[in-house]
C-alpha cells in the first residue's frame, strides 16, 4: 500500500431553516496522511489533543472499522495517521463529520471497496444521525437531503457560488451538538411547524434558484432551533447590526453552533478589516464554497 492522503472539508449545517437537513461544504480542511505501519496510530496535533485519542477509540478508526464491517471485512490493515486539522472542534463546523467521513474514506481506500459517493453518504448518516453536515463533506457544494433512518433523499448545488464569500465568526468555546439538541422543543405546535417548513422551502428555492439576498434572508427567518440556542451563543444578538452594516445578505447559527455564518455576495480586504476590528473577540474567516468534498490522492505509486 502506498502513501495517501485524505482531504474532508469542513461544512456548515442548517442555513437557518433548513434544520438536520441542508449543508454547504467549505474552504476550511482536515487532512490525513496516511502509510502502512505496524500498528494503528494517529498523530493529533498538540492542541487538539485533549479531544482527539491517538489509538483505536478514535473516531476516525471506529467509522473505518463500521465501514469495513458493513462491506463483510474483519479487519484494517494498520495505518500510521497523521492529522493536519483547521477545522476547529465543536464549534458548529463539522469536525464530527469530517471524522467520520475521513474514516469511511480510509476504509474505501485501504479495503479498495470502490464505495459510491451515495453509497459513503448513507454509512455516514448512519452514524451520524442526520445529513447535513456529512453530504456537503462527502460531494462538496450545498447539499439539501433526508434521512429517516433508512431512506436517505439528496439534491446537490454546485453552481453560481463562485462569487460568494461565507465568514464564519468563531467564538473561542466549545458547545457540544448534544447539549445543543437538548434544548431544542419535544414538539412544535401545527401552525408554527407549517411556517417553518415554508421558511425552509423559499430557501431551498431560493438556493437552487441562485437568489442569494432571498436566501440570505429565509436565514434568518429560523425558528426551528435558532431562538431555543441563542442563549448558548451569547454574541449572536449582538452581530445584525454590525454585519447590516457590511451590507451581509444574512447570517445564522452554523451547525448547532457556537459558530455563526454570515452571506455575502460582496468582499473586500477593507470589509475584512472593518469586520475584524468589529467583531475583535472572535477568529473571523471568510470562506468560500468547497465544491469537490472528500478527497484521497495517492502521494506514492503502488510498487
Ligand atoms: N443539524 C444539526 C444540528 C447539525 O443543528 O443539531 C449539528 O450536527
Amino acid at each position: 500500500m502506498s502513501r495517501f492522503q485524505i482531504r474532508v472539508p469542513a461544512t456548515s449545517a442548517n442555513l437557518g431553516p433548513g434544520f438536520d437537513s441542508v449543508g454547504i461544504a467549505l474552504s476550511k480542511y482536515v487532512t490525513l496522511d496516511c502509510q502502512p505501519a505496524d500498528e494503528w496510530f494517529f498523530s493529533v496535533p498538540e492542541e487538539d489533543q485533549p479531544y482527539i485519542p491517538s489509538g483505536k477509540n478514535n473516531l476516525i478508526y471506529k467509522t473505518a472499522l463500521f465501514t469495513a464491517e458493513a462491506m463483510g471485512h474483519e479487519d484494517l490493515p494498520p495505518t500510521y495517521v497523521q492529522l493536519e486539522n483547521d477545522v476547529p472542534i465543536a464549534r458548529g463546523l463539522g469536525s464530527s463529520s469530517t471524522a467520520v467521513v475521513g474514516g469511511i474514506e480510509l476504509a474505501d481506500h485501504l479495503l479498495d471497496l470502490g464505495l459510491s459517493r451515495y453509497e459513503k453518504f448513507k454509512i455516514a448518516c448512519e452514524i451520524e444521525g442526520h445529513p447535513d453536515n456529512v453530504g456537503p463533506a462527502i460531494f462538496g457544494g450545498i447539499m439539501v437531503s433526508n434521512y429517516d433512518g433508512e431512506h436517505l433523499d439528496y439534491v446537490h448545488f454546485t453552481e453560481g457560488m463562485d462569487d460568494l464569500t461565507w465568514l464564519a465568526i468563531i467564538p473561542d468555546y466549545h458547545l457540544e451538538t448534544e447539549k445543543a439538541r437538548g434544548l431544542l422543543p419535544v414538539e412544535i405546535e401545527y401552525k408554527q411547524a407549517v411556517n417553518n417548513s415554508g421558511s425552509a422551502n423559499v430557501l431551498v428555492a431560493a438556493l437552487a434558484t441562485k437568489n442569494w439576498a432571498l436566501a440570505g434572508k429565509m436565514m434568518q427567518s429560523d425558528r426551528w432551533h435558532q431562538p431555543y440556542r441563542q442563549i448558548l451563543i451569547p454574541g449572536f444578538s449582538s452581530f445584525k447590526d454590525i454585519l447590516e452594516k457590511e451590507h451581509s445578505l444574512g447570517h445564522y447559527i452554523s451547525g448547532a453552533g457556537p459558530t455563526t455564518v454570515a452571506l455575502f455576495d460582496e468582499w473586500d480586504e477593507d470589509k475584512r478589516e472593518r469586520l475584524e476590528v468589529a467583531l475583535e473577540d472572535y477568529q473571523v474567516e471568510p470562506l468560500q464554497v468547497n465544491l469537490s468534498g472528500a478527497e484521497t490522492l495517492v502521494l506514492t505509486p503502488e510498487k
